[in-house]
């Protein structure tokens, strides 16, 4: 038994976490997992319907849950408010302690001419960004007068030295090699966020660090993308960051994402927004929300194995040519998210099929 709150938010966000929802629901049922669903405001519609973004209630909804779903906030009509849509989820990744984010990317064998780059440069690029999620510039001091504007940039070396860990731990399940993105040439807190993974580098023999400036980097990410394995990078620059890396893959439409701290529920949202431009249209591609429910069964649940039957499903349908328009393709995003069920659901009659037939076998032979 497990209790997820569902934060559809604005724009396409309750689009396309609608999908991601009935795919667990399809999933829950056939795999008893007994999970339970509460949907909460926030965003722009909590503004409109309670005043804040973040209401109270639905903060509490979110401590209380074993993971957390979410769409995406923030939309025109709310860019001027006091506080934004935007400002909920920022309160709401702090307020939840989630100071690691996961941005996973890979350019699907087969799907390489999906990517806007040629094919020699994009194929087999399989990249993670480990985004620090609760410091930098976001959560800095901010003035703001009509001639004078700052936002103060803070690191501490715990704060450095948590994420780090997180991207070697990472990159020890995969090609054990971490790039550092950083800024050191100008920003002090660059410079200590090198130092501090140069030394938790010592605590890793087996993983490979090196270090690019951001600029470099972000050159880098498009020209040669099979050089990155993990890239740890501070708050702005992994937002930035992770936007480019998700047209390499194809569009931004693709690319999930896990929010998660020391303890308690993680956060699990596509890393595009809102979307107004094709907002209410069906248009949207919900496979980012998607993988963020294959990426909550896994690290949010530790339900490694419908997770992979999620993921699995969705890469099946991205292979078998059902794309939406970002892909160039015509599939509503309904139309995708029918279509992965469909197989998710042709993956349990084969394995149902698979267990009589070894029933039947036993009762013969047994
Ligand atoms: P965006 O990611 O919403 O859209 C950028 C472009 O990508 C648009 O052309 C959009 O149509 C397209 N796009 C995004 N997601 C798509 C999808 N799933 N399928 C197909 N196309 C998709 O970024 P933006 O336009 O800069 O921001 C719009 C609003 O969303 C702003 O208010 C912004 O602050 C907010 N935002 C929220 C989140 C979040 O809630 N996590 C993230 C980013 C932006
Ligand atoms: C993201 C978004 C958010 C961020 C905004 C909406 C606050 O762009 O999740 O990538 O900058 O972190
Ligand atoms: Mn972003």
């Amino acid at each position: 038994m497990s209790h997820i709150v569902v934060l559809p938010g604005d724009g396409i966000g309750p689009e396309v976490t609608a999908e991601a929802r009935q795919c667990l629901e399809l999933l829950s049922d056939r795999c008893g997992l007994g999970l339970t669903f509460e949907e909460r405001d926030f965003g722009g519609i909590a503004i409109d319907r309670h005043g804040v973004p973040l209401p109270a209630e639905t903060l509490d909804a979110c401590k209380g849950a074993d993971a957390i779903l979410a769409g995406a906030v923030g939309g025109p009509q709310w860019d001027e408010c006091e506080q934004r849509p935007e400002a909920g989820l920022l309160q709401l990744r702090a307020r939840l302690g989630l100071f690691a984010n996961l941005r996973p990317s890979r350019v699907l064998r087969g799907l390489e001419h999906l990517s806007p780059l040629k094919k020699h440069i994009c194929t087999g690029a399989d990249v993670l960004v480990v985004r620090e999620l609760t410091g930098g510039a976001y959560f800095g001091e901010k003035h703001y007068r009509d001639d004078y504007a700052s936002d103060l940039c803070v690191y501490t070396r715990d704060e450095i030295e948590r994420i780090a860990h997180v991207a070697f731990a990472a990159a020890r399940k995969r090609r054990k090699k971490v790039t550092s993105v950083d800024k050191a040439n100008v920003l002090a807190t660059s410079r200590l966020w090198r130092h501090t993974l140069e030394q938790v580098a010592g605590s890793y023999p087996d993983v490979a660090l090196d270090h690019l400036y951001v600029d470099a980097a972000a050159m880098a990410l498009v020209t040669h993308p099979r050089r990155f394995d993990v890239i740890v990078t501070e708050n702005m620059f992994g937002d930035i960051m992770s936007d480019e890396l998700s047209v390499v893959g194809g569009s931004i439409g693709l690319l999930p994402s896990a929010s998660i701290g020391e303890s308690g529920p993680g956060l699990f949202e596509p890393i595009h927004g809102s979307a107004p431009d094709i907002a209410g249209q069906d248009l949207a591609n919900p496979a980012a929300a998607i993988a963020s429910a294959a990426m909550l069964l896994d690290l949010g649940l530790g339900l490694a194995e419908p997770a992979a039957l999620l993921a699995d499903s969705l890469e099946a349908t991205l292979r078998g040519g059902c794309w939406t328009t970002d892909l160039h393709g015509k599939a509503r995003c309904s139309e995708l998210g029918d279509d992965v069920r469909e197989r998710l659901a042709s993956q349990f009659t084969a394995r149902e099929a698979h267990n009589e037939l070894i029933a039947m076998n036993r009762g013969c032979c047994g």
